[in-house]
């Protein structure tokens, strides 16, 4: 790979954690909703599928951040419109909080549970953290985690619907340069 290419590009390690990310935070969405929907035994296999992947995206946001710091990401390009820079950066910094703090919050919702349920994670079990126990605490976390889940859910539209945009509309390299190898240039 030459100097100029990775200065316009992600690098593979960004191009690979943003692709697992992001299916592992889609499937966890769904099974979200579903196991809010569900009851007994199904319920309890998707809730502990979706805490499981849920710690599995915490772990993998931290990589990812440590990743983006020791490897910053290529500039944005320059946007056709004059708000569209800032609004990625804002979208795109606020997935990053929200990549951190959604799933932190759930495992303070399981923490905070007045009947703990282990969270297992590929057969190791993630401690609970030493916060207050009760219905009130997990409540508020619970709160705190469904509103952060779905305005991720929203966001999640406005990015893919701007993704599709610059690459079918725009024909811009904004969604090649997120792939790899690079997606045929359109332009
Ligand atoms: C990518 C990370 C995560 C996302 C996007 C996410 C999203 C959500 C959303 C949107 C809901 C609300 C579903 C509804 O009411 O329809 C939910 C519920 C829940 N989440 Fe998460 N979550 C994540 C990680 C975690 C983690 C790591 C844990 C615990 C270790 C967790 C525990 C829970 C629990 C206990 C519920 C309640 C489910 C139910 O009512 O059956 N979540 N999650
Ligand atoms: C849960 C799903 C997703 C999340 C959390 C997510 C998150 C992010 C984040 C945080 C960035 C900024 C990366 C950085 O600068 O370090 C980014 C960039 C990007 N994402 Fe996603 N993404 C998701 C799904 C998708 C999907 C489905 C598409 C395409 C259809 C997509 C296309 C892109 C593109 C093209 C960029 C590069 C934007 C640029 O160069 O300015 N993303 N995404």
């Amino acid at each position: 790979m030459n100097e100029q290419v990775s200065f316009e590009r992600y690098s593979r390690v960004a191009v690979f954690l943003h692709w697992v990310m992001a299916a592992l935070i889609l499937v966890n969405l769904i099974l979200a909703v579903v196991s809010a929907n569900s009851e007994g035994g199904a319920h309890r296999v998707v809730l502990n599928l979706h805490k499981s992947i849920g710690f599995s995206v915490l772990l993998l946001s931290l990589a990812r951040l440590a990743w983006r710091l020791y490897r910053p990401p290529p500039p944005m390009l320059a946007g056709k419109a004059a708000w569209e820079r800032p609004v990625a950066g804002i979208v795109h910094t606020a997935f990053y909080f929200m990549m951190v703090l959604i799933p932190f919050l759930g495992w303070w919702v399981s923490s905070a549970a007045p009947k703990r349920h282990a969270i297992n994670v590929l057969g190791w079990e993630a401690p609970f953290l030493p916060v207050m126990q009760g219905k009130a605490f997990a409540g508020a976390a619970m709160a705190g985690h469904k509103v952060l889940g779905f305005t991720m859910a929203a966001l999640l539209v406005l990015h893919i619907g701007a993704a599709l945009k610059h690459h079918f509309i725009d024909r811009d390299k904004v969604l090649s340069r997120m792939t790899f190898p690079p997606l045929q240039s359109r332009a």
